[in-house]
């Protein structure tokens, strides 16, 4: 057995932050990838790091901005967090030798984004989270940090206590790529999940094949909540045949969008008077979608992003990236034509509950990034905003892991005597109301009267090995490919951009017949080298749950807030839903209940008010 203070779960910025941090603070530590680091999905982000730096800016207007864009659902406390230490974190990042762009004075360059008040997203080309992750990487390296990479962690070692407050994390349980090998990794002081995004539950998506919620689904069934889960958000600006990203960044230098008429429509047609392009995304992707279910879509599909006019100097120094991927996955020349875009899925506002530290309800368990819902995002993530979690909320939480007294959580993680039932009329069984609170059953673990940390982390171990013989053992069956399909299929048809109840139904029929399908699964690649079947397969599971708890939430969400759009509810209800959705595991079913949003940050409550761009 593998043994270090802290194993952290992913090598993405999230990952690798943290495992700097905890590293710092003394701790020793390990990271479990299922990637290189440097092939982690962070490498994709292109537009930037929200921070303010400049005179005229300051924390107070990036949290209100951020507040604003979440439609105040984002809990103030770690919105203020986040903002005030995104600077410092910049700063440390410039003095590891990220190669940000510059201006003609020397300063790191910053650019408008949406939903901004004040220019303050800096960047290094169109290609900031590839920089990102490259200068945190060789700071893990510099320091000696171990990285087991091609392991793929397949469960928590948690224990199984009644209550899943009462439980702890003490491991994970990892798959050898390279070998077939299934070892285990204990963890002294805890486990951080880093594991990044979900988007392959749909199949129009800016994220890799790689993202597939791993960590949120382990998580939820330890018994971790998972928080806001049918938050969604899609980028106004994908490439229509592969869902590859053409960044934010070019709308902020000035890029325009055009309908089939020509129509400069986010103004022509009152979509956003102010801001136009750069109205935040909730407000550009329906725009867009608006345009084509009303027939001035382009072939009925997509609009088009002028940027020609910015000209070639500026556009190949700031945007260079964006001519390689036009070219490459659509085949057009930025230079010479607009290209086409339309909203394709990008990221998940919410995921594991954590506090402003990333430390779940289960004792010994964090979690940082885009898997985490430490509420910074709410209903609408501002673009720029991403990265600046990863590099806060991961250094927060390495150092709290290593043992650090960082103060007390504003943010609770976990039940807390103001939690509300909830009640939700689904075509699909839900768990029982309050089962979670003290009687749940968790996926795996070790009863804790019994056990050791040592004997947790052995049994889960024992358990997931025969998980893995079982899957390999089966001749016949189904191949995961077709569940897979089929969830992504549904959701993308049903749990998009635009929702409605009937459609949120079929959904949750459609994933509750994929589960049913999925009893029957089997693995046709026998090997142990490199048997990327098997890990689609369990990762497919994962899908599963995750697409089930969106969809879930989404249905009981009936109201209009940020991304979550209603066709039955139109307006947002802030009597009422002023309050996050939490979806708990109860023995293989969703139980949903709520806890309040917080919008009480340090000096001033953040009320709520309409929101337009
Ligand atoms: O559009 C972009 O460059 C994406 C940035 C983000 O999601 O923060």
């Amino acid at each position: 057995m593998h043994e270090y203070d802290v194993i952290v779960v992913g090598a993405g910025g999230a990952g690798l932050r943290s495992a700097i941090a905890a590293q710092e603070a003394g701790a020793d530590v390990a990271m479990v990838t299922k990637l290189h680091p440097v092939r982690s999905h962070t490498g994709a982000a292109e537009g930037g790091i929200n921070a303010a730096l400049r005179d005229g800016d300051d924390w107070e207007m990036h949290a209100y901005d951020t507040m604003k864009g979440s439609d105040y659902l984002a809990d103030a406390p770690a919105v203020e967090a986040l903002t005030q230490e995104s600077p410092e974190e910049v700063i440390q990042l410039e003095h590891w030798g990220m190669a940000f762009s510059r201006d003609d004075d020397g300063r790191v360059s910053q650019r408008p984004f949406g939903g901004l008040s004040f220019p303050r997203t800096t960047y290094a080309g169109a290609e900031t989270g590839h920089h990102l992750l490259h200068t945190l990487y060789e700071q893990v390296v510099k320091r000696g940090i171990e990285v087991f990479d091609e392991w793929y962690v397949l469960n928590l070692a948690t224990t199984d206590d009644a209550d899943p407050g009462e439980r702890s994390c003490h491991g994970v349980v990892a798959y050898e790529t390279a070998t077939g090998e299934v070892e285990a990794f204990r963890a002294r002081d805890g486990v951080i999940l880093a594991t990044g995004g979900l988007g392959q539950v749909y199949d129009h998506t800016t994220n890799a094949v790689a993202n597939t919620g791993d960590g949120v689904a382990m998580a939820y069934r330890a018994g971790v909540p998972v928080e806001d889960m049918e938050m969604i958000q899609f980028h106004p600006t994908t490439l229509p045949s592969t869902g590859v990203l053409i960044s934010e960044g070019v709308r902020g230098e000035g890029g325009i969008l055009y309908n089939d008429d020509g129509e400069r429509f986010l103004f022509e047609r009152g979509y956003a008077n102010n801001d136009g392009e750069l109205a935040s995304r909730d407000v550009v992707s329906r725009a867009e979608l608006t345009e084509v279910n009303e027939g001035r879509g382009i072939e009925d599909e997509y609009v088009h992003l002028d940027m020609r006019h910015l000209g070639e100097e500026r556009i190949v120094d700031r945007l260079e990236n964006i001519l390689h991927l036009a070219e490459d996955f659509e085949g057009v020349d930025g230079l010479e034509e607009p290209m086409p875009v339309k909203p394709g899925q990008h990221y998940a506002m919410g995921g594991i509950e954590t506090d402003e530290f990333g430390q779940t309800c289960v004792d010994g368990l964090y979690a940082v990034g885009e898997c985490a819902c430490a509420s910074v995002h709410g209903a609408n993530r501002l673009g720029g905003n991403a990265l600046p979690e990863l590099i806060v909320f991961g250094k927060r939480a390495g150092r709290h892991v290593a043992g650090e007294d960082l103060g007390d959580p504003q943010v609770t993680a976990g039940w807390t005597p103001d939690a509300e039932a909830a009640s939700v009329d689904t075509p699909v069984s839900l768990g029982e109301p309050w089962a979670t609170r003290g009687d749940a059953v968790a996926d795996g673990g070790a009863t804790a009267d019994t056990a050791t940390a040592t004997t947790v982390v052995e049994r889960t171990l024992e358990r997931e090995r025969e998980r893995v013989e079982r899957l390999r053992d089966r001749d016949e069956g189904t191949q995961h490919a077709d569940i897979r399909a089929a969830v992504q299929r549904t959701m993308t048809e049903n749990v998009n951009v635009f929702r409605e109840e009937s459609a949120l139904k079929e959904a949750l029929v459609d994933i509750h017949a994929a589960r049913e399908r999925y009893r029957d699964v089997y693995v046709a690649d026998p090997s142990s080298t490199y048997n990327t079947e098997l890990i689609q397969t369990i990762e497919t599971r994962n899908l599963l749950d995750i697409a089930e708890m969106i969809t879930v939430g989404a249905l009981a969400r009936d109201e209009f807030r940020g991304a979550h759009w209603r066709k039955e509810h139109q307006e947002r209800k802030d009597d009422e839903w002023l309050k996050h959705t939490m979806v708990s595991w109860s023995d293989g079913s969703p139980e949903i209940w709520y806890k309040p949003a917080v919008l009480r940050g340090e000096a001033k409550t953040y009320e709520p008010k309409e929101r337009s761009y």
